[in-house]
């Protein structure tokens, strides 16, 4: 096996020192007790029925405050933005009133989200300094929090994928002053929350990835490059190891492309307690196999097949970046779903890891397949205590939950309830869908089982339940959380990184159960 954490030590280093967030970001962010003098823009958080008047303001300034507050209709709810042009007395070209309601009751992704919509309107300006003032909120705790988590959704909503523009727009680049008494605590919350869009922007990158360039070897090396330098251990298994391995079924998915299989393994061990294990699809571009995907809305999507490979790959990289006490393995099968006269058949059968052999009855139901081998390999080399899988796994999902809800299915009550949380926590929602009472749903006539069945999005999960065997396990069904058309919310418009927020949160949950 190959150990490729050294080699990588010397040039990721130099690829990634000193600038954590330059690679994704060009904005900075900046806490302070006092007010920086020379902003362009002045931003006022703004609680509910709060009288919005800062120290040093005339009592003119005040006057037009008051005045433009009441013809707008604003109030401090939250979610209420204002902009003032030009306002009176003051040396800011620009004043924008955020409504922030009752602070106590604002949860974090409603402040990520106005953090969002702040940064749409100061992208659609000339505003380059911009000060956000807090004092407004009296609890001084609180208003560090607000102000970690809105500089945060700024953060999540100004990723750009660009690498492909020969002449790319330029990317914001702001300086937010954070005007905040409690400087070290929203410093300390904004750097964890850091660390998290870290995660998120790997995987948005690794997600947008086309799949000529983001076939199997680019992606594990990609993750690589990010992962090493925060100290976490990266095995990446060529295919002849997983030949060797006996993972037929992840092999046989990429058989018939010049792009075969690999298997990521990426390792924080922040603590030693048994290791939580996430498995992620990796299926860099499904074609379909032989059963092609013939619309072709649908094929142009599918360099996101690799979206839960690149979700697990972001929450272990955000965990590391915290320095976070769990540990955590991520395992990532990777394949190429296309097709030669090398190509899986449809009713051809492949042999698992664990043995177990698989007619495979649709070419297209190539997820299942190589998550068995990478659920297989967690559970055979880390002994995990409990094993999430997380995939864009079958369109039936899609259909009965659409993008609102990820769906999942475990026996277990805690991973569910834990998962539940931190879905509501990020807003990476998630719904069970239940597992028990479809039996023979998977059953074939000449192999242990076959890797397709109806209803759809059951028998994806039921087949994969067969590899986790006794270990504690849930599965993740995110198809179609992973692509966003258009930007909305803290998503720039394509790959979302769906799934990074939700598992890094789950993981620390459920370690400190
Ligand atoms: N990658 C697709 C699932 C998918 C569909 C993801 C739409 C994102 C958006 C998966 O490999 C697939 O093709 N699933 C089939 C399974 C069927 C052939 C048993 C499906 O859902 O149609
Ligand atoms: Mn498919
Ligand atoms: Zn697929």
């Amino acid at each position: 096996m190959r150990t490729l954490k050294l080699a990588c030590m010397f040039f990721c280093a130099l690829l990634i020192a000193g600038t954590a967030n330059a690679q994704y970001l060009q904005t900075s962010t900046r806490f302070a007790a006092q007010s920086a003098a020379q902003a362009d823009t002045l931003v006022v958080l703004v609680p509910a029925d709060a009288t919005v008047a800062l120290d040093g303001w005339s009592q003119a300034t005040r006057d037009q405050v008051a005045r433009a507050m009441h013809a707008a209709g604003f109030t401090g709810a939250a979610g209420q933005q204002e902009l003032l042009l030009a306002p009176i007395e003051l040396p800011a070209d620009r004043l924008v009133l955020m409504g922030v309601g009752q602070t106590a009751e604002l949860p974090r992704h409603r402040a990520e989200t106005m953090g969002a919509a702040l940064s749409v309107l100061i992208n659609d300006s000339t505003a380059n300094i911009i000060e956000v003032n807090t004092q407004l909120i009296a609890d001084t705790g609180e208003a560090a929090r607000i102000a970690a988590e809105i500089a945060h959704g700024i953060d999540l909503r100004n990723y750009r994928f660009d690498r492909y523009k020969s002449a790319p727009e330029p990317r914001p680049a702001q300086s937010y002053h954070w005007q905040v008494a409690a400087v070290s605590d929203a410093q300390q919350a904004y750097d964890l929350l850091s660390a998290m869009a870290q995660g998120v922007f790997t995987a948005r990158e690794l997600t947008n990835l086309p799949g000529g360039d983001g076939f199997p070897a680019a992606f594990a090396e990609y993750a690589l490059q990010q992962l090493a330098p925060l100290g976490v251990d990266v095995t990446i298994l060529n295919p002849e190891q997983v030949l060797e391995l006996g993972m037929g079924s992840l092999y046989g998915v990429s058989q018939g492309s010049q792009h075969k299989a690999h298997l990521l393994v990426a390792h924080w061990k922040g603590s030693d307690d048994p290791v939580i294990a996430l498995v992620g699809k990796g299926n860099t571009f499904d074609t379909g196999g032989y059963n092609i995907k013939t619309d072709s809305a649908s094929i142009l999507q599918m360099q996101s097949d690799k979206a839960g490979g690149a979700a697990v790959v972001g929450a272990v990289k955000a965990l590391a970046g915290q320095r976070a006490a769990v540990n955590v393995v991520a395992v990532v099968p990777l394949s190429q779903n296309a097709i030669s006269g090398e190509a899986l058949l449809p009713g051809d059968v492949v042999t698992a890891g664990n043995g177990k052999t698989i007619e495979v009855a649709s070419t297209d139901a190539e997820g299942r397949l190589i998550l068995a081998d990478g659920i297989w390999y967690a559970r055979h080399h880390f002994n995990p205590r409990v094993i999430a899988d997380i995939a864009t796994l079958t369109g039936a999902k899609n259909t009965a939950l659409g993008t609102a809800y990820s769906a999942i299915f475990t026996n277990e009550p805690e991973i569910r309830d834990s998962l539940t949380l931190a879905g509501e926590l990020t807003q990476e929602l998630v719904w069970p869908l239940p597992l028990d009472n479809y039996s023979g749903i998977i059953d074939s006539r000449i192999a242990d089982m076959r890797n397709s069945g109806t209803p759809g999005a059951q028998a994806g999960a039921i087949f994969l339940q067969q590899f986790a065997e006794e270990t504690p396990w849930v599965h993740i069904d995110m198809a179609s959380e992973a692509l966003t058309a258009t930007a909305s919310g803290i998503n720039p418009a394509g790959a979302t990184g769906h799934g990074v927020r939700l598992l890094a949160e789950w993981v620390k949950l459920f370690s400190d159960q």
